[in-house]
């Protein structure tokens, strides 16, 4: 069983907090939080990466909120390169009114939080990004669960394209969900893809009424460890 360490902040909405947290991020990040035309981008974008310092220093405790470094993989992942890092892997997920950040220990990790649209023309994105048999399965619902199938299937998709750091550059359409039984899942991928669905556990979870999130590791089996830590 893979615990994975997933913490849940709503976004800041204290200015002074902000600017106290801004501090705690290194120089590109604080270089693309002072970028978003939006206040509210801006502070999501804080919260989830001092939650990110938060949490990995929870881990580490010898190593401060910021004195944490980071290197970016070929298709954009951050991945901590501090000397105690260790097997620590990390990755983070915002959306409107939520931020994620899940930690794991030795093996790959991704966490995808998507807030629950309410417009109807999503739907028109489907077979773009989703499988044959997953628009099938979306066409035999009613709007509600359609919709809620929908984010399922989204989140645990960008989970797993993230776990794997390749980000868009996964052709989704070839990696297919189904539900089985209440949240379980089974995952589908082509060949082509060169990976062993078998070797991947899901799980999800609904922080609030309109977010849906999903976390995919490389392990036979995964257990969420929740925790809402007070970034506020
Ligand atoms: C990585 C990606 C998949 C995540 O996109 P997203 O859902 O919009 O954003 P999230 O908030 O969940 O994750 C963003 C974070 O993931 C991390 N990230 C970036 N590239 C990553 C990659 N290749 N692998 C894993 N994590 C990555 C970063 O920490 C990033 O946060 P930051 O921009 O604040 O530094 C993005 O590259 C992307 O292209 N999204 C396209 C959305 C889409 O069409 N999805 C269809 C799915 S059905």
């Amino acid at each position: 069983m893979t615990v994975v360490d997933l913490a849940l902040a709503t976004p800041l909405t204290s200015q002074l907090r902000a600017t106290q947290l801004t501090a705690m991020l290194d120089d590109d990040e604080r270089a693309r939080a002072d970028h978003f035309h939006h206040h509210d981008d801006r502070l999501l974008y804080i919260t989830a990466h001092a939650l990110t310092r938060l949490v990995l220093t929870r881990r580490r405790p010898s190593v401060d909120p910021s004195a944490w470094r980071f290197s970016v993989g070929p298709w954009g992942r951050p991945h901590p390169i501090n000397a105690e890092t260790g097997e620590l892997r990390c990755n983070l997920s915002h959306t409107r009114g939520m931020t994620a950040v899940a930690v794991t220990e030795g093996t790959d990790v991704g966490v995808d939080v998507e807030w629950i649209r309410p417009d109807d023309w999503i739907f028109d994105t489907a077979p773009t990004v989703f499988s044959a048999a997953e628009v099938d399965s979306l066409g035999s619902l009613g709007n509600d669960e359609r919709r809620d199938r929908f984010f399922l299937y989204w989140t645990l998709k960008e989970s797993y394209i993230k776990a794997r750091g390749r980000g868009v550059s996964l052709p989704l359409t070839l990696i297919s969900f189904a539900r089985s039984v209440g949240e379980q899942v089974t995952l589908d991928l082509d060949p082509s893809l060169g990976d062993d669905a078998s070797s991947w556990a899901f799980a999800t979870f609904r922080p609030s009424t309109d977010v849906r999130g999903a976390v995919a590791v490389r392990a036979p089996s995964i257990e969420l460890e929740l925790s809402w830590p007070d970034v506020a």
